[in-house]
């Protein structure tokens, strides 16, 4: 049996699903999304113009995890919203990422949505990728002016890709925002950005852009992820859905995450490094934990974690 849940109202037949980023980008790895067990289907986070992205190495597998700086390739939002009705088929709940590089794209780009075949929109404000840009989502102002300007005009469930928070009064800060606005779900965390990884073999960085720096996912992150989703949880008003990301391996981690706050989770590293077959393992996986535990749904779990 699978847990059911939902985003925004959006009825999803199990929790777990892509993440913006990996595997992604075209119409055919669009499909083989819809073809695998993931329970939705999410796009890369598109721009107004097609962009091939940084130059290669750009995305590199770490011990526990990985670092990328893929510079957003992706085929534009004109292309997506062609991809969008040929995706249907598949019978999933469609995501659309978007990540424009100002807030007139982004505006461009959500009015055209609003008339496209997506169920979602997930707006990223957390891009650590592209030279010269600072994530949108650490500026609490420019923050304030994308949501309340985005809101006016959005006509489906919206939905923001945080970036990694640290600080509670920061937390506090952006869920004010979150709140004011009224957006309808949040997905965090977004990778820790301008990581290092050094090869010391070789005494080099292991990706080409931006001298190494890049932003870090997998294993690392989990706590990280689970960190955010759970102070969010405590901050947001309860009808803005939280959606957990960062470091999810298998079953036990999307429980973690559901104990959290999380109603559904997304994988990213994991993805990339075991491709589409990770959805039905974990899936399964994580029925597994629920039955074993005696729990009959994701309500009987979603944000219950003790403290000690
Ligand atoms: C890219 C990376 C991100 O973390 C993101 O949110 C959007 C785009 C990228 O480099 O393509």
């Amino acid at each position: 049996m699978s847990y059911k849940t939902s985003i925004a109202g959006i009825e999803l037949k199990h929790p777990i699903f892509n993440a913006a980023g990996p595997l992604c980008v075209s119409l055919e790895e669009l499909h083989a999304i819809g073809y695998s067990h993931s329970s939705a289907i999410t796009t890369k986070s598109m721009t107004i113009l097609p962009r091939d992205g940084n130059p290669e190495p750009r995305y590199y597998e770490l011990p526990y995890g990985s670092i990328n700086s893929m510079g957003l390739p992706n085929h534009g939002y004109l292309k997506y919203i062609e991809y969008l009705p040929q995706l249907r088929a598949h019978g999933k709940p469609l995501i659309a990422s978007v990540s424009g590089l100002s807030l007139a794209d982004n505006m461009e780009i959500i009015r055209a949505l609003n008339d496209a075949d997506c169920d979602l929109i997930e707006l990223n404000v957390s891009c650590p990728n592209i030279v010269g840009k600072p994530q949108i989502g650490y500026d609490m102002e420019q923050t304030d002016d994308v949501l309340s300007s985005v809101m006016k005009v959005v006509r489906k469930p919206l939905g923001v890709k945080l970036p990694p928070y640290f600080d509670f009064v920061h937390y506090e800060q952006i869920a004010t925002l979150l709140n004011k606005h009224k957006v309808r779900f949040v997905s965090c965390i977004n990778s820790p950005g301008n990581a290092l990884y050094i090869d010391a073999d070789r005494e080099c960085a292991v990706i080409k852009p931006k001298g190494g720096f890049g932003g870090l996912g997998g294993t690392y992150i989990k706590p990280i992820g689970l960190a955010n989703v759970r102070k969010f949880f405590e901050l947001l008003h309860h009808d803005i859905d939280i959606v957990g990301v960062g470091g999810i391996n298998n079953g036990r981690d999307v429980f973690e995450y559901v104990l959290a706050g999380a109603r559904a989770v997304q994988l990213g590293t994991i993805f990339m490094h075991e491709k589409h077959k990770c959805f039905a393992r974990i899936v399964s996986e994580f029925d597994e934990v629920m039955a074993k535990k005696g729990y009959g749904s994701i309500e009987d779990v979603r944000g219950k974690l003790r403290g000690l």
